[in-house]
């Protein structure tokens, strides 16, 4: 997958960053970079072109997910990454996923795939990527969720049922709400920064 990776200082944490539609592997570098300096950052591009803009994976409309595609593509993101651990020489239980909208729905969907192997996760305006009878343990995968309290895409509503799967799961989960709407802000790149800090 298009990628860019920035090593950071020993022994710290590596950040997968994954975009919005219409993003790129640049996008989130800088949230990155103000959540931790010391990082290393993986921004990965989506190998999907939707009308031109990369995503993760298929829908079939607005909010209505190709759930095939998806599982299909949370798998190729999986792999990749753990690929990319070995080239790159960074530890994938060190490391914390960081999504925003499409990016935090394929990031929700490699936790509730594969449960309990990232350090933890920043989800900015996730969505419900499936439902399922049956979700693995997030145990030791602490998750932060930010969210707009009038978003009329990731609506209240879905962000309070991912939650609640997530806590069924075992994960612990600190949310964040705000009133701007689907719009990434500055004080829930701040939150974020502080839940991350107060895990270490
Ligand atoms: C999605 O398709 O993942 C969501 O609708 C969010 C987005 O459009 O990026």
């Amino acid at each position: 997958m298009k990628h860019i990776f920035q090593p950071g200082a020993e022994k710290e944490p590596t950040f997968i960053l994954l975009h919005g539609t219409g993003g790129d592997e640049a996008d989130l570098l800088q949230i990155g970079q103000a959540i931790n300096p010391h990082a290393s950052l993986l921004g990965i591009k989506g190998n999907i072109l939707e009308q031109g803009l990369p995503r993760f994976f298929k829908r079939l409309a607005e909010g209505l997910f190709d759930e095939e595609d998806l599982r299909f593509r949370t798998t190729e993101l999986f792999n990749f990454i753990n690929e990319a651990a070995t080239t790159y020489h960074f530890d994938v239980a060190n490391s914390y996923l960081i999504g925003y909208s499409n990016g935090a729905n394929i990031a929700g969907s490699l936790l509730l795939t594969y449960g309990d192997v990232f350090a933890g996760a920043m989800l900015l305006h996730p969505m419900v990527p499936m439902r399922k009878s049956h979700y693995p343990r997030l145990t030791n995968t602490p998750i932060f969720i930010s969210a707009g309290r009038n978003d009329n895409m990731c609506t209240p509503a879905e962000t309070d049922e991912l939650i609640a799967i997530f806590e069924t799961s075992d994960s612990e989960v600190t949310g964040f709400w705000h009133d701007f709407g689907h719009r990434l802000i500055a004080d829930e790149v701040n939150e974020a920064k502080r839940w991350y800090t107060s895990l270490r």
